[in-house]
């Protein structure tokens, strides 16, 4: 089922929260909603399964206009964050709860819950009670429920937030899985960007009740609309550094060279200010554009190691290198810049 939100707006007592949001999830496709805590990811969510009104703009599943629709006539399977499960109910009832709202005969509701079940792997739970539950297995209990009714829409709200890194790291393919297999059109709200690039055919990313870009996991990293999408994707993060362009030189801090050729035909202003974005993973040893300056911190990660690199001028670039530590700390480098992976944002923000 596509999902379509036309310019849809949202005042909490006066106060808008969400601006002018424009989204269009295809039939089939799992999109994230990812942005930092307090952006609107939420009340995007709930405005599109109906427990939030929209103040202005429409929602659409395929040609239904839903805006006015009541949650439970939406056909929408929800996961919050929180579960929601109700406690003084086993789990197969918790299950089969939105069954026996629409009345559905007693053997139907007994077989689908079977069913839900044995696929998420809790055929063993449903006499308990949420409370005898672990975590991971109060979640998947969430997302049976969710799925018994086979919705068109699925809409999951930080549903692994409250996980240990093990079972999160479980629970995305399975989820993932599950959608695939089920056919359904899913959101997927979080604030974890790994959870959202490793899950999703693509990511909405979120700032202050707006969407700053929505591409596919790849791109939204190699071509980042801005400044905010560049810091906010890719992890250690990015390093920024200014300077100057002029033909087709970029001076920056102790640092100079020719422009790739994407850069060249875009035709920068002469001596313009433009801001370079590095990747950790664009300045390492041996690459052609060499960068000096002093090692200010080593961190030892298992598989690799992030360094960071002192410019002359103050500036801190990090570098991801394979391997354990082969430099020390308050050493001095001479590094390289690898020129096709950088990335350029003129004095707004906007990516060159
Ligand atoms: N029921 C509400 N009443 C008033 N303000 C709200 C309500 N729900 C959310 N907000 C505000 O809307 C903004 C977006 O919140 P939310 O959608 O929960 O963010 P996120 O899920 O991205 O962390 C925040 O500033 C939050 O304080
Ligand atoms: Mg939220």
């Amino acid at each position: 089922m596509e999902i379509r939100l036309e310019q849809v707006s949202k005042d909490f007592d006066s106060v808008r929260v969400i601006e002018d949001l424009e989204l269009l999830v295809h039939d089939g496709e799992m999109i994230a909603l990812l942005g930092p805590s307090g952006c609107g990811k939420t009340t995007t969510l709930f405005m599109i399964c109906g427990i939030h009104t929209v103040t202005a703009g429409r929602v659409l599943f395929g040609d239904r206009d839903v805006t006015h629709v009541p949650p439970q006539e939406r056909n929408v399977g929800v996961v919050f964050q929180s579960y929601a499960l109700y406690p003084h109910l086993a789990v197969a009832e918790n299950i089969a709860f939105p069954l026996r709202i629409r009345k559905e005969a007693k053997e139907d509701v007994e077989h689908k819950v079977r069913k839900i079940a044995a696929t998420l792997h809790i055929d063993s739970l449903l006499t308990r009670r949420p409370g005898q539950l672990s975590g991971g297995q109060q979640q998947r209990v969430a997302l049976a429920r969710a799925l018994v009714r086979d919705p068109a829409v699925l809409l999951l709200d930080e549903p692994l937030a409250n996980l240990d890194t093990g079972l999160r790291l479980e629970m995305r393919s399975e989820l993932r899985r599950i959608q695939q297999a089920t056919g359904s059109t899913a959101i997927l709200v979080t604030h974890d960007q790994a959870e959202a690039m490793s899950m999703c055919d693509r990511i909405a990313l979120m700032n202050e009740g707006q969407i700053e870009q929505i591409a596919t996991p790849s791109e939204i990293y190699v071509r980042p609309r801005n400044k905010f999408v560049a810091s906010f994707i890719g992890s250690p993060p990015i390093a920024f550094c200014s300077g100057a362009v002029s033909e087709n030189m970029f001076k920056g801090p102790g640092f100079k060279f020719e422009l790739p050729e994407r850069l060249q035909a875009a035709a920068i202003k002469p001596d313009s200010a433009v801001t370079l974005g590095i990747r950790p993973e664009a300045l390492q040893p041996g690459l052609d554009i060499p960068v000096s300056g002093m090692i200010a911190f080593v961190e030892p990660q298992g598989r690799e190691t992030l360094y960071g690199l002192q410019l002359p001028d103050g500036n801190m670039l990090r570098s991801v290198q394979a391997g354990g530590s082969r430099f020390k700390l308050g050493e001095h480098v001479r590094w390289g810049l690898d020129r096709e992976s950088l990335l350029f944002f003129d004095p707004d923000g906007s990516g060159i």
